[in-house]
């Protein structure tokens, strides 16, 4: 099974094979530079315009679009499937691929799951043995059969707890590495992942443990760790508390999202049943077609920062295409600083449900946000506030939801639908455009556009895949608050990056290759960036960064201010801009 192969080898195994090997032993080529050429075994052609990439582990055909890494070239050339393909990329490398061949696959997962069941069990077993433990779970007011119902654990301290209780044979030690439990260091040894913490079991819906959550107990970073991908578990998927939900529900009438394992934990503690979790990930489009598979009313409730705010936003540009006649969608916003747990606490239960009826559609939200970042008083902002609104709208399925939003929209703009509708389409026009046009770095370099808009973090991202090494430097921090498309993915490959120095272009492909995001990241390795050396991209990555982060701050102050107008602004929003400005 593909997933039964550890990232981690195939990591390793695109860093070292040799791309030019792989291709030269299939196909006649050419040194042409730093790179090789040949006429593209995937179209026919007479001059060569198939190019291999050695430093990126990359192929790319300027003629056909074809491209991808030594894997990718197998799977298509010798027709394999991805893991027939890292079988033969090993095999001419006379490495072993580390799994074992005789299981069934259905019976290795069965082996997965029972490993994390047990494990699970010991670590409740250890919490009963921790005073420390005990004492912050009723410091944090959990009592002892919420702990059990959601089937809450200690992971003690150490090194190897888990690995010499549970790793004794190689299998035994592959199955941990496959579920996350423990880490493989360079010298190839092992050590566990969770150490000192307290653990939430993450369950699927039909209650088997697929990967974990452990919350320091003190200050030590991070406060939350959790399991990596595996094939068992799939962050952007799974919701926290769902299965729990359901074992003490006999009927799901609605459901409330929140963003923390204690906040689903401590709002069921005081009652309150009907609640998931994500996992520290905004609300993606399967968490929402899991949801309304339940329910018919999803109610989310995300803490009173910004970063709440934030990921209300995410969630409702998420649930736009999820919009149907019969279902609600209602956003709940606690007061600043608060969050599910804490609220609940302070004020009980009955308080927090009454917050829940009091909740706003999703329509009002969105009108609210929109107008908020716009002058409603001059022609101006109306026009932005249709071009900001289209793609939205254009989200929601055509239909008697759709209209009633528009109506509502064009009354809070003082515009009767026809006419906003007729703005909205004039706006597409100005929109559209600039995305296609912006891949080009080919002959001239461009200036990234004075917004810092999609198309620096479009320049970041390529040029990071096609300079990793550019990047070790680089402050993330500088991306938080930024609200761009691409932003996060542009995040998650600098995060990448500098956890693992010596990733590759072809490297970083493979991490994305199952992912929803990364679907595009080919292309953009495939752009022919600069590699001479007056070129310094770690300099053209930071002014991109730069950008970004000056737009965000625009953007955040441009906010507040309106804020201020509009509704007026908390204490430390007050503070936040006088400091800003
Ligand atoms: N999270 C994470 N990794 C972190 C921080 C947070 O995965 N380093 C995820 C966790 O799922 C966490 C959620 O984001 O539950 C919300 O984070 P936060 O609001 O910081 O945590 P709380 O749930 O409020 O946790 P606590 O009350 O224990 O501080
Ligand atoms: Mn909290």
């Amino acid at each position: 099974m593909a997933g039964l192969i550890p990232q981690d080898f195939i990591d390793d195994l695109i860093a070292r094979a040799d791309i030019v090997e792989v291709v030269g032993r299939r196909v006649q080529l050419k040194k042409a530079g730093r790179e090789f050429k040949a006429c593209c075994p995937f179209h026919d052609e007479k001059s060569p315009s198939f190019t291999v990439s050695p430093g990126k582990g990359f192929y790319h055909c300027f003629g056909c679009g074809a491209h991808g890494t030594a894997i990718g070239f197998l799977m298509e050339f010798d027709h394999l499937s991805f893991v027939d393909a890292i079988e033969s990329l090993a095999g001419a490398m006379g490495v072993e691929v580390p799994r074992s061949e005789s299981d069934q696959p259905a019976k290795r997962y069965d082996e997965l799951f029972s490993l994390m069941d047990t494990v699970s069990r010991f670590w409740q077993d250890c919490l009963k043995d921790s005073p420390e433990a005990v004492a912050y779970l009723q410091k944090r007011g959990i009592d002892g059969s919420t702990a059990k119902r959601f089937g809450i654990g200690y992971s003690p301290d150490g090194w190897s707890t888990i690995l010499d209780k549970f790793g004794q044979s190689d299998e035994a030690t592959e199955r941990l590495l496959a579920t996350g439990l423990i880490i493989r260091k360079d010298n190839g040894k092992h050590y566990d992942r969770f150490r000192d913490r307290l653990m939430f079991p993450i369950r699927d819906p039909r209650g088997r443990t697929i990967g974990f959550g452990g919350r320091t107990m003190g200050d030590g970073e991070p406060k939350y760790l959790n399991s990596p991908e595996t094939v068992l578990f799939h962050k952007g998927r799974e919701l926290y508390g769902l299965y729990e939900a359901r074992q003490a529900l006999r009927q799901i009438d609605q459901l409330v999202v929140v963003e923390g394992y204690m906040d689903a934990v401590a709002l069921a503690r005081n009652g309150i049943d009907f609640v998931v979790a994500t996992l520290g990930t905004a609300t993606t489009h399967e968490h929402l077609n899991r949801l309304f598979r339940l329910t018919d009313n999803v109610i989310f409730s995300f803490d009173g920062d910004s970063a709440g705010a934030k990921a209300a936003w995410r969630a409702l540009e998420n649930a736009l295409p999820q919009i149907r006649e019969g279902r609600q969608i209602r956003f709940v916003f606690l007061p600043e600083g608060e969050d599910p747990d804490s609220f609940v606490k302070d004020n009980g239960a009955d308080a927090f449900v009454g917050l829940l009826d009091k909740g706003i559609p999703l329509s009002e939200f969105l009108i609210k946000e929109l107008a908020s970042q716009v002058d409603m008083n001059s022609i101006d902002g109306r026009a932005r506030l249709a071009e900001t609104a289209r793609p939205l709208i254009n989200r929601i399925p055509v239909g008697v939801y759709r209209e009633l939003l528009i109506n509502s929209l064009a009354e809070a703009v003082g515009l009767t639908a026809a006419k906003l509708e007729k703005m909205m389409a004039a706006s597409s026009a100005a929109t559209d455009r600039p995305t296609q046009a912006s891949q080009a770095f080919a002959a001239k370099r461009r200036r990234p556009s004075a917004s810092g808009g999609p198309s620096v973090v479009r320049r970041a991202i390529t040029l990071l895949l096609n300079h990793p090494e550019a990047c070790q430097k680089l402050d993330i921090e500088k991306l938080a608050g930024v609200r761009r498309a691409g932003v996060d993915l542009l995040a998650a490959l600098i995060e990448t990056v500098q956890s693992e120095p010596n990733i590759t272009t072809a490297g970083l492909l493979e991490r994305w290759r199952h992912d929803e995001k990364g679907r595009h990241l080919s292309k953009l390795a495939a752009a022919n960036v600069p590699n001479d050396d007056e070129f310094d991209p770690a300099a053209e990555l930071n002014e991109c960064m730069q950008q970004l982060a000056l737009a965000g701050r625009k953007e955040r102050i441009e906010f507040l201010i309106q804020k201020q107008r509009l509704t007026g602004l908390s204490d430390d929003e007050k503070s936040e801009l006088t400091q800003r400005v």
